[in-house]
């Protein structure tokens, strides 16, 4: 019994298995943030907004396909805008190659 509850402990001390609830400051600081973290860490966690880089026009997309597909409440006018906006200000396209490199070295200009 002691063991099991040992275990049990071990367990949620793992980094990863125990779901802390996050807060809203997972997100960057930014207008619309508010809106945005309680509305869509209700079906999933922030990681899977944070991993993702989008331009505004897909995130815009994405909202529909998130309501069409997954039932989130339709994002309309003001609300939309708002929430659109902080996506594609603080999560936009990666650059998939980093600064500097990439660039052919016997380019002169
Ligand atoms: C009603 C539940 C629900 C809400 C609310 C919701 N989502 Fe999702 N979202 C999902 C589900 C379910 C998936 C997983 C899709 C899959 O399995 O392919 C997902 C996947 C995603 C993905 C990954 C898409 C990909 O490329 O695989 C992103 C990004 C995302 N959601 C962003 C958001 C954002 C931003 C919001 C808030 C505006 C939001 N979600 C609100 C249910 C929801």
């Amino acid at each position: 019994m002691i063991r099991a509850v040992a275990l049990l402990v071990a367990l949620l001390a793992t980094p990863g298995l125990a779901q802390e609830p996050e807060t809203e400051d997972v997100l960057p600081a930014g207008p619309g943030r508010e809106a945005v973290f309680p509305l869509c860490t209700a079906c999933h966690a922030s990681a899977v907004i944070r991993r993702s880089g989008l331009t505004r026009e897909r995130w815009d997309e994405l909202m529909d396909w998130m309501t069409e597909r997954h039932g989130m409440p339709a994002l309309e006018g003001e609300q939309r805008t708002v929430i659109v906006d902080y996506l594609a200000e603080h999560f936009p396209p990666r650059r998939t190659v980093p600064a500097g490199r990439g660039r052919n070295p016997f380019q002169t200009d």
